[in-house]
């Protein structure tokens, strides 16, 4: 916002422009330590528009420009927020890779790219063009980038703050090696010189013929659009925004039209006939108004900044976490501070970091409170635990909050009993615990504020039919520490019945895939504790759980799948396939027509070549994973 503003002043005051203003370079400085590549052709940023009214002024000045009525037509790609790549091929061999840089000067990061699986070393072609130089975006997947996250924080690492950052840092490693293991991807838009080869005269002819030198083209690229149909995309687009695999910030609307395009030229900085369109900013500058801290279902306090309220990817922002005590403290948040807050998904809001040059006087480092904030118990910070508790159980916030979970859509999915009526249940002492839902009365309910008839009825129904939840819903309802949904179901398709696991044993429930020690220790301390058993009996006896041992309908989700494995695996092959069996899939060593995935680990050599031939999936470790991974119910 602020280059925005700064454009538009020095647009107005050509004479305030200065040689070192940031709107006289195009992009990043080249950087020492790889050897810089000129860009022939230059990798020109795209100017910005952040509403529609600012789209369709777009269009207006392309038609002005091309001095037309008739309406243009627009291809629209999502906006990668990656790193700008160019590819050099060279009689169809991939020679060099380089950055964006400046846009004119960019850095040798062949051996980095050389690690990136979907660009191809060679392009697919009998007679290849003699030189083409395709751009595209390196972006790092979502899931890979989280995963990086959680391997970097096990071992003590800084983890990246998004995945750009994280794809730049990976091309930017001297040794390709670290590279090669941090599963980077690519989507081509664009070509520098050597586009005569094709004879192509639109956008969406040429991402044709690069798909079929074996180039990766998202498919979600929108050809042949009118302007309403660009804008339509784009709300689309934004709609999809936290389902995509990868990170995008807007979609990029384009010309369709090379001899248009032609037509139109470029500017110093951007081409005329390209706009991105940003999706609404998911970072906000705001002012913390107090800090709080929030009792959850376990007890932790959690730190919570109330903000000055601020609009945000569609939302108003009131308030954003601050995690815990450590965070706090790294980030120095104060109240009466501006900071940087962030919405990423439908994740809570979260302080980013602080502007401190904007600090106030007289402010005071936060602390979280010694005593409960609901209960006055004094808090405990466990030897090796960042979190700072309330220890008592019936504090009426642990109560509150367990009583929310237990309710919750993806716990017993009792919908009726929104936030509202908990607070009132718990403060008239009408409910104690989850098992006293059960025990609730028309004659009680009706007497409570904002509850009719009709509504203590809906309500008295759905607690009914909770009765009849899955055993995996109710492991998960219970809030055990470090059992959360996926776990809850792994523990209910094992062991079939809540008998079986009251007497599992440690080593038993260590044997299952993905319980390690500490869920099975959080769940032997919880399974111990006298009072979480009472609960248990008495939710026994007004729960029945739907067909106790029938294998859960995703426990075999690989049934009659043929499945080829090649390249170096991250664990031992028998085990995989050990795995791939038990989901109902074969493993072959052979690959044919009837192959349904290759899962392709490390060099994974011709069969990845021959299963793109063939057309067949090829699959990575992770996507394995989640295909073998029952789905919470
Ligand atoms: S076309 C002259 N298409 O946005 C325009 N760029 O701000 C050439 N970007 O450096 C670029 N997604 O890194 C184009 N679908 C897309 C894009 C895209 C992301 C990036 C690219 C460029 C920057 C310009």
């Amino acid at each position: 916002r602020l280059f925005r503003e700064l454009q538009e002043i020095e647009g107005r005051h050509p004479e305030w422009v200065t040689p070192d203003s940031p709107s006289q370079r195009v992009g990043g400085e080249p950087a020492t330590g790889f050897r810089p590549v000129p860009h022939v052709v230059p990798m020109l940023s795209l100017d910005n528009a952040v509403s529609e009214e600012e789209v369709r002024a777009f269009d207006e000045r392309v038609r002005r420009f091309l001095k037309t009525a008739d309406p243009v037509r627009y291809v629209a790609e999502p906006k990668y927020d990656g790193v700008a790549v160019e590819l050099l091929y060279e009689d169809g061999a991939f020679v060099l890779g380089s950055t964006r840089g400046d846009g004119r000067t960019g850095e040798d990061i062949t051996q980095n790219l050389r690690t990136v699986r979907s660009i191809p070393l060679r392009l697919q072609a009998d007679r290849p063009p003699p030189l083409l130089e395709v751009r595209g975006e390196v972006f790092m997947p979502l899931e890979a980038f989280d995963q990086l996250n959680r391997e970097r924080l096990d071992r003590g690492l800084e983890p990246f703050a998004n995945p750009r950052n994280a794809t730049a840092g990976t091309l930017r490693q001297l040794d390709p090696r670290v590279a090669a293991a941090r599963p980077l991807n690519l989507f081509v838009y664009a070509i520098g010189r050597g586009g005569e080869a094709f004879g192509v005269r639109t956008h969406g002819e040429l991402l044709a013929q690069l798909g079929e030198l074996g180039l990766k083209v998202n498919p979600r690229v929108a050809q042949s659009l009118g302007l309403d149909g660009a804008i339509e995309f784009h709300r689309a687009l934004e709609a999809d925004r936290d389902g995509l695999a990868y990170e995008a910030d807007g979609t990029v609307i384009k010309v369709d039209d090379f001899a248009v395009r032609e037509n139109l030229g470029e500017l110093e900085r951007s081409p005329r006939w390209a706009i991105a369109y940003k999706f609404a900013p998911r970072q906000e500058v705001t002012r913390v108004l107090d800090i709080r801290a929030y009792v959850g279902r376990t007890g932790t306090l959690t730190p919570v900044t109330v903000l000055e309220p601020v609009r945000m990817g569609g939302v108003t922002v009131t308030h954003a976490s601050l995690h815990n005590q450590d965070e706090v403290d790294k980030l120095d948040a104060r109240v009466g501070d501006t900071v940087l807050v962030q919405r990423a998904g439908d994740v809570i809001p979260k302080v980013v970091h602080v502007i401190h040059e904007q600090r106030p006087e007289g402010t005071r480092p936060y602390q979280l409170p010694d005593r409960c904030p609901e209960c006055g118990a004094v808090t405990v910070r466990l030897p090796d635990e960042v979190a700072i508790r309330c220890p008592n159980l019936s504090c009426p916030a642990q109560v509150r909050e367990r009583l929310r979970h237990f309710a919750s859509r993806t716990a017993l999915d009792i919908d009726g009993l929104g936030e509202k009526l908990v607070d009132q249940l718990v403060e008239r002492r009408l409910v104690h615990r989850p098992s006293d839902l059960f025990a609730l009365r028309r004659e009680t309910l009706v007497e409570l504020d904002r509850m009719g008839e009709k509504s203590a009825e809906n309500l008295l129904a759905q607690i009914e039919q909770a009765r009849g939840t899955s055993l995996a819903r109710f492991l998960y309802a219970l809030g055990i520490r470090h059992v959360g949904r996926r776990v809850a179901t792994v523990l209910a398709a094992h062991l079939g019945t809540l008998e079986r696991l009251l007497q599992a044993t440690r080593e038993e429930l260590e044997s299952m895939s993905e319980v390690g020690p500490t869920i099975a220790e959080s769940v032997r301390t919880y399974l111990a504790d006298p009072d979480n058993r009472a609960e248990i009996d008495r939710l026994r006896r007004e729960l029945t759980f739907g067909e106790p041992s029938a294998p859960e309908p995703r426990a075999r989700p690989l049934e009659g799948k043929t499945i080829v494995l090649t390249g170096t695996l991250s664990e031992p092959r028998a085990r995989v396939r050990t795995r791939i069996e038990q989901a109902g899939g074969v493993v072959t060593s052979a690959l044919s027509q009837r192959t349904d995935y290759l899962v392709a680990g490390e060099s994974p050599g011709s069969k990845h070549r021959k299963a793109e031939e063939l057309g067949i999936p090829i699959l990575d470790e992770e996507a394995l994973r989640k295909l073998l991974e029952p789905e919470p119910d």
